[in-house]
């Protein structure tokens, strides 16, 4: 249930002050009553109507994609370039929960939740993501340990929650790391790497929270589960 500014709001048909102007001059109805009450609440069932205009509640839609490199997280691009929008079919307009770089791959979710997104990119949430990171050097383990106490980037600190070396090959000069941060600052984890003198050669995020790429190909995508959707919501405050 939703207040009924809100889902006037949300379907796009006039702002939420613009509707409760509407309702309070007696121009809503639901289900064929009229409604002047500003508290009174409506569910995705109800037949809503504004001027005699039916509303089209918006559905929330959650997307979970397998973002492939070179393409732009965003809705549209100035260039003309590939967005992660266009590779999801829908009739919602979806926004990206946080961003991956243009050259970085991996989970990606996609919403019309405004609530979710706000939820889960607020650092105070502390909502983990998992990268794996490739380096064309052999690197120095006690650099890497530098992460988990911070390291200096732009005058600011930043963090890793875990950090593993995956794989160490010296003789082809190749590094493999796994790391877990839970802020999103911009390019935080190069920034990181940068800090302490290496270069990101390749950068995949495999996990957010419990959530992870399994059964999905690089550009493909699925819908979040009911039952994944409230688990994400109980992690947040
Ligand atoms: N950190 C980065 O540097 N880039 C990303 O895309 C995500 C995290």
């Amino acid at each position: 249930m939703e207040r009924l500014q809100k889902i006037i709001a949300n379907s796009g048909f006039c702002s939420r002050r613009k509707a409760e102007e509407l309702i309070q001059k007696g121009l809503v109805t639901v289900n064929g009553k009229t409604i002047t009450d500003l508290g009174t609440k409506a569910s995705l069932g109800d037949a809503i109507t504004v001027n005699g205009k039916t509303i089209k509640q918006e559905i929330k839609e959650y997307i979970l994609l397998y973002k492939p490199r070179g393409i732009i997280t965003s809705t549209t691009d100035e260039k003309g370039r590939k967005t992660v929008t266009d590779l999801i079919e829908t009739e919602n307009r979806l926004y990206p929960v946080g961003r991956l770089d243009y050259d970085t791959s991996g989970l990606l979710i996609l919403t019309n939740d405004g609530e979710l997104t706000n939820k889960l990119i607020h650092p105070k949430n502390e909502i983990q993501k998992q990268y794996i990171v490739k380096i064309d050097e052999a690197v120095n383990p006690k650099l890497i340990k530098k992460m988990l106490t911070g390291v200096i980037s732009e005058n600011e600190k930043l963090k890793a929650d875990r950090v593993k070396i995956k794989k160490l090959d010296k003789k082809n000069n190749k590094t493999i790391i796994e790391i877990v941060i839970h802020e999103g600052k911009y390019h935080q984890v190069k920034r990181m790497f940068e800090a302490i003198g290496y270069q990101v050669a390749s950068l995949k995020r495999e996990k957010l929270a419990f959530l992870d790429l399994t059964g999905l190909k690089s550009g493909e995508y699925r819908h979040l589960t009911l039952k994944e959707v409230k688990k994400l919501y109980s992690l947040t405050k």
